[in-house]
């Protein structure tokens, strides 16, 4: 089975609502030639609306970096799914690694998230990854099979999820995985995959790198068995770069 790939630009807490719009706008201009993978732009909240207007009429995703499992009530500072649905969002990022270690998510509470954005009909985009300590104490893999186990828990069927695997310590420090640990670690994560929900519906799993992609790295990491896109930070923030990686991605589905 032939994967479409997906190229995600994670914004984090970067540009105004004025500045999503432009922006999107000029990605689009730039990406009119992408056909067969699906980019997605995730702004923070108050960026989506004047995103979703740049990205009228276009086949790009609108992804939120966040939100809340209840459907509504007193929780100061939250945003349902109810209202990134109201906007025009179809991807929710969930349990990134700033949430968990900034904000201390819990597993328990990404478990919570997923389910209610399966339950709202969008796509959760799950991402998970070990930190440098676990890394050097032999723990990548238990870490892992942990955050699947637990994120996962409950969730009947893996199709309409996205998994993203992001090393703690390659997220905005220029490090990036090497072929051989992004490639082990993905081969982790579909045969814990396997063993939750069987083999059916695996081949479809799309499991994203993430953690200093850039345009001079995108070739490598995409050449790596099972790696089927990106989730990005800092190099999507500037249209040249997520533009020349999308390429990258789109040219390497083409050749194949
Ligand atoms: P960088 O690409 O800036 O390392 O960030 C990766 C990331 O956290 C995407 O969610």
């Amino acid at each position: 089975m032939r994967i479409h790939p997906i190229i995600a630009g994670n914004w984090k807490m970067n540009f105004t609502p004025s500045e999503s719009e432009v922006f999107v706008g000029k990605c689009r201009n730039m990406l009119l030639d992408i056909e067969r993978s699906q980019v997605i732009f995730c702004p923070p909240f108050t960026g989506l609306e004047r995103a979703k207007n740049a990205l009228q009429g276009s086949t790009h995703g609108l992804g939120a970096q966040n939100c809340h499992w209840e459907s509504k009530g007193a929780y100061t500072g939250e945003i349902s799914l109810e209202m990134l649905i109201d906007i025009g969002v179809q991807y929710v990022i969930a349990g990134h690694s700033e949430r968990r270690h900034i904000f201390n998510e819990s597993d328990s509470w990404i478990n919570r998230k997923v389910k209610a954005i399966l339950n709202a009909d969008l796509t959760p985009i799950l991402c998970i990854g070990e930190t440098l300590e676990e890394r050097n104490s032999g723990k990548t893999e238990q870490v892992i099979q942990t955050q699947l186990n637990q994120g996962l828990n409950g969730v009947p069927d893996i199709s309409g999820i996205i998994i993203a695997y992001e090393p703690v310590w390659a997220i905005g420090t220029g490090v990036t995985a090497t072929p051989g640990q992004a490639g082990e670690a993905h081969a982790i994560i579909r045969q814990t995959i396997r063993s939750i929900f069987g083999a059916d519906n695996v081949d479809a799993l799309r499991i994203l790198y993430g953690g200093s992609v850039k345009p001079d790295n995108a070739e490598a990491l995409i050449e790596i068995p099972g790696v089927d896109g990106f989730l990005i930070g800092g190099a999507s923030l500037k249209a040249e770069d997520f533009s020349d990686i999308a390429h990258i991605v789109e040219h390497k589905y083409l050749r194949n």
